[in-house]
């Protein structure tokens, strides 16, 4: 039974009919373009198949009633006086907080929700969580859809309810995301071009069963280091720092804050060549910048571990890997790698058992294609 299927029985079980709306918002893996959208710049993400679900029905009254199907406890709370809550219930509640601020009306509704994207993975599970709420909301409710709109108002949930410093990528892919497609994403502008993925090739996430601690801290200790570089060159953000003019000029930059704008600035011209080659087909040149760019993760901005290292290493010596990188915010979670479709069936098998070997940890490594970005899939009939 597929999750789809599954919160639907559940549904139909708890409110003894089926459910009005079924949402779902997907997860995203970054291809290139890491730790650029806090500065302004350019990333490269694209969804994925896994997603968070929700089945719903209005309810006549403020209350906001979500039970989970993966996770303990429910989300119960009234939209006339929302407070903050205690565990994951604090994303629909932080969505519904940002919502109204930004005065869209909003009815209660209850429902069922489950979500096939492993968390604190780097694969954009809250991102996701915020945007099938906000299409719950929405199915309610009913205002335009604006996915770039949604987007920002998920971003606000997550810097001004939750106060992390996040940028704006999760956000934007989970929410303007479509099938075979990745997204060139500009953080300033927030245009985005849909760029193809060259047919030749497989999206592998590589998960390396560890998963991020202190990363919040970690996180916005890179932010502000960037705000210091940023302000060192007198410029708004990174973004509008060329190679040409850091090497003039970075000199005189603290050491350590040199290393962290360097990354970002090259990896702001590798996120862009990498999508000149996915417009030429090039899979082998997108896979040559990836694995440039986990260098300089690794070593500039420091935000790699000792799992993603080893996991990259053996990926990168595959046959059929063109490419491989850590991916999100670091420190733990996920790898990224291109592979031949030809090579995927060993390529899978190979790379979990040398990891295991050699870590004693036992990788999930998942194909995975991209989806359409937040949407209704089911919507009852009236009467
Ligand atoms: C996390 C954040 C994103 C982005 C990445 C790093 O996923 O939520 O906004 O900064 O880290 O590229």
């Amino acid at each position: 039974m597929n999750l789809r299927e599954k919160i639907s029985t559940v549904f139909q079980k708890r409110f003894n009919e089926s459910p009005a709306f079924i949402v779902r918002a997907p997860g995203r893996v970054n291809l290139i373009g890491e730790h650029t959208d806090y500065n302004d710049g350019f990333a490269l993400p694209m969804t994925i198949n896994r997603s968070v679900w929700i089945a719903l029905r209005p309810r006549n009254d403020k209350k906001v009633s979500l039970r989970s199907l993966n996770l303990p406890n429910s989300a119960e709370f009234s939209l006339n006086k929302i407070a903050h809550g205690k565990n994951w219930d604090e994303y629909p509640r932080g969505v519904a907080w940002a919502l109204q601020r930004a005065d869209y009306p909003l009815q209660g509704w209850e429902g069922i929700l489950a979500s096939d994207i492993p968390v604190g993975a780097g694969l954009s599970s809250s991102a996701a969580l915020e945007l099938a709420i906000a299409r719950a909301f929405w199915a309610v409710n009913r205002w335009d859809w604006n996915p770039t709109k949604m987007a920002l108002l998920a971003q606000k949930t997550e810097n001004d309810w939750m106060g992390l410093e996040t940028g704006i990528m999760d956000q934007m892919v989970s929410a303007n995301g479509k099938k075979e497609s990745a997204l060139l994403i500009d953080c300033r502008s927030l245009d985005f071009n849909l760029l193809p993925l060259p047919k030749q090739i497989t999206v592998a996430i590589l998960d390396t069963a560890t998963r991020r601690g202190l990363v919040d801290s970690a996180y916005n200790e890179r932010v502000t280091q960037c705000q210091k570089a940023s302000n060192f060159f007198g410029v708004d953000a990174l973004r509008d720092i060329s190679p040409e003019k850091f090497k003039k000029q970075a000199k005189k930059l603290d050491p350590l804050i040199r290393r962290r704008a360097k990354h970002v600035i090259t990896e702001n011209v590798r996120t862009l060549q990498a999508a000149e080659a996915m417009r030429a087909g090039d899979a082998n040149k997108l896979g040559q910048l990836i694995k440039e760019s986990h260098l300089s993760l690794r070593d500039d901005y420091e935000v790699s571990s000792k799992e993603l290292n080893t996991m990259v290493e053996i990926a990168n010596t595959q046959t059929g890997c063109l490419g491989a990188r850590m991916t999100g915010g670091g420190f733990g979670g996920c790898a990224v790698a291109l592979v031949k479709n030809s090579a995927t069936p060993s390529f899978s098998t190979e790379v979990a058992a040398i990891y295991q070997k050699k870590t004693g940890l036992k990788a999930q490594i998942y194909l995975c294609h991209p989806t359409n970005g937040a949407e209704l899939v089911d919507e009852k009939a009236e009467g």
